[in-house]
């Protein structure tokens, strides 16, 4: 990797000879090769609200309070590749570059999360991955090669590529470091980007990735089938979640050594479902019945099918709160859509015809290229001095927490044995009593803020980092910076729950999250609701 003197010198060496570009449209069509058209540029005074183009509606919310700033929109046809792009340019940039990610089947530009991005000073980009629709709609990808392989991989590297050569020409500099944040898809698309093009990033922040992606959109599917039908004995009626959460809560609260409404160890408790069984004395509206109770034990269980194959982890004990995937009359689009349109089963096709032919179909395919899958790629990306940030919260209910184990313990399997110290490079770390990506349940309160992606538009449109803790301990986009830029590796990162996550308000409780395999402890003394009374061990 180049030393910092040496992009300097690079940069002094670019300066001399450079044209200056403008924030308009003719000038900054001058970046590009003829494969990108910029739409719009409009110049952004300190303070403005981005107001987000109508035609954006996947990410329609106008992110406020900018610091000055110069903003773009790109089209691209490349070929068979037909995306677009935003890119902030901020007029007191730091010399670094920053792409965020996209959401579930979401085609369209993250305004909103680009704009948390723009606040540390960095030149900011968004793919809107090829195509256009909204997060749980996977229509477009009928019997369309090109925008699944957009969405796949292509566009995100296409719009880095071009973004770089956008924010190069502008400020007549080279970029001095490149960061990547996003979460589900966009951690999905982090890793698939690692793997593919490892030159493009020194520092991949991952959350919550949707990295299986042929088995987590057919576990999607078959999940939901679980409690179907909404009329049959073994259905469990949403209005029960809440009685289930509450009972897990009980048993398994105080399975990590202290009671707090946060589960930290969920593995540690032996949960016995029996005890929600109706008796005559209970209430029968906060009660299961056995079969009930059998549809409880299957949501508890891996996804294992045809001769013992493990397919998908199953969900946390503590996810109850966000069962989204059991709580529709049908499974959740994100399952059902990739079987009609990415496996091209039809419009026509039905969760009642799910199968273990849909695993082995998605296995053979795997439309968009886009599973992210490739675990021997990232000796590259860690040859090329490159740093992996990866996290997932513990009350996820929407990508099981237990995929994010697995692909840590097959990135280890993979390269532990070739010699490499995956800590020298790539850190995982589990966020107790997060949703996913962001929040946490008024149950649980648990602390789940750390800048990373997506969070700050769960607190308001105008946040970015960690208000009252800018600092590499408690922001996991500085944590990187420090890892990338000073070799300083994170080992424990400082989660912050505000009390009703306003910034009004004030810190509820603050606890470090720990590098996986190493858990929080509590010392025994003083407020559990200190970071400092908690160790990672
Ligand atoms: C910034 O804009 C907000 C409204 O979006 C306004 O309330 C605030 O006073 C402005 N701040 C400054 C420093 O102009
Ligand atoms: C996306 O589709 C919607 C209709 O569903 C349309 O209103 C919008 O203009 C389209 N956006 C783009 C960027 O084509
Ligand atoms: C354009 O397409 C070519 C060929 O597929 C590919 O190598 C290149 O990365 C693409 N460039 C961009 C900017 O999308
Ligand atoms: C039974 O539980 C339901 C739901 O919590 C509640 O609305 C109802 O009042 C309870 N009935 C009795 C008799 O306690
Ligand atoms: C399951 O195992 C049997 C016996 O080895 C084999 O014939 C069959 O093809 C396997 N089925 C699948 C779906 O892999
Ligand atoms: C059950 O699902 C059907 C659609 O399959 C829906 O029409 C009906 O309203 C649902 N019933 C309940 C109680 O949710
Ligand atoms: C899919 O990715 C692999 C590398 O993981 C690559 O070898 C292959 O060419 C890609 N296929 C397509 C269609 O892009
Ligand atoms: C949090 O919200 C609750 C109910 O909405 C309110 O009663 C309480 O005052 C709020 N707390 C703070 C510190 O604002």
């Amino acid at each position: 990797m180049r030393t910092t003197q040496a992009r300097l010198a690079a940069a002094a060496a670019l300066t001399s000879g450079a044209v200056a570009i403008t924030c308009d449209k003719a000038s900054l069509q001058s970046a590009f090769p003829s494969i990108a058209t910029v739409d719009f540029a409009e110049w952004l005074p300190a303070n403005s609200t981005f107001n987000v183009p109508k035609a954006d509606i996947a990410y329609p919310v106008s992110p406020t309070q900018l610091r000055a700033a110069c903003a773009v929109q790109v089209s691209v046809k490349n070929g068979t590749s037909n995306y677009g792009f935003g890119v902030f340019l901020p007029d007191d940039w730091n010399g670094r570059f920053l792409a965020v990610g996209n959401g579930g089947f979401a085609g369209g530009i993250n305004w909103l999360d680009m704009a948390a991005g723009l606040g540390y000073g960095m030149a900011v980009m968004s793919t809107d991955t090829g195509h256009n629709s909204t997060t749980s709609n996977g229509k477009w990808a009928y019997h369309n090669e090109g925008a699944l392989l957009d969405w796949g991989y292509r566009a995100m590297h296409g719009s880095t590529v071009l973004a770089k050569q956008l924010t190069t020409a502008y400020y007549s500099n080279p970029i001095l470091y490149s960061y990547y944040s996003g979460c589900s898809t966009g951690g999905r698309q982090g890793l698939r980007n690692l793997q593919l093009y490892p030159e493009d990033f020194d520092g991949v922040v991952a959350g919550a990735p949707a990295w299986w992606t042929n088995h987590l959109q057919p576990w999607t599917t078959k999940i939901g089938t679980y409690n179907l039908p909404n009329t049959s004995a073994h259905h469990i009626s949403p209005a029960l979640f809440p009685v289930i959460g509450a009972e897990v809560m009980r048993q398994c609260d105080g399975a990590d050594g202290v009671v707090d409404t946060i589960i930290s160890n969920p593995n540690a408790c032996d949960f016995n479902p029996d005890t929600l069984l109706c008796t005559p004395a209970k209430n029968q509206s906060m009660c299961l019945t056995p079969p009930q109770l059998s549809t409880l034990r299957q949501i508890y269980s891996d996804y294992v099918d045809t001769n013992q194959t493990f397919v998908f982890p199953h969900l946390w004990l503590g996810s109850e709160a966000q069962w989204v995937l059991l709580s529709g009359n049908q499974p959740n689009n994100l399952g059902d859509d990739y079987v009609k349109y990415f496996l091209n089963r039809g419009p026509q096709w039905q969760w009642q015809d799910f199968d273990y032919g849909v695993v082995q179909q998605a296995d053979a395919e795997d439309p968009g290229n886009a599973t992210a899958d490739d675990f021997e790629a990232l000796s590259a990306f860690n040859a090329r001095g490159g740093k992996l940030l990866h996290y997932h919260g513990m009350g996820d209910g929407l990508i099981a927490t237990g995929s994010s184990v697995y692909l840590y313990s097959k990135i280890l399997e993979t390269l532990a044995p070739k010699g490499v110290n995956l800590d020298s490079f790539y850190r995982f770390f589990l966020v107790p009593g997060m949703q996913h990506c962001t929040g946490t349940a008024n149950t649980v309160n648990a602390p789940w803020y750390f800048a990373g992606a997506n969070q700050a538009a769960t607190l308001s449109t105008s946040v970015s980092g960690v208000p009252g803790f800018r600092d590499a301990k408690h922001d996991v986009l500085l944590a990187m910076m420090e890892w990338v830029e000073k070799g300083v590796a994170p080992t424990e990162i400082i989660a912050t729950k505000w009390v009703n996550d306003t910034l009004q308000d004030k810190v509820m409780r603050q606890r470090p999250l720990c590098m996986w395999p190493k858990k929080q402890k509590w010392s025994g003394k003083g407020d559990v609701n200190e970071a400092s009374t908690w160790s990672c061990e």
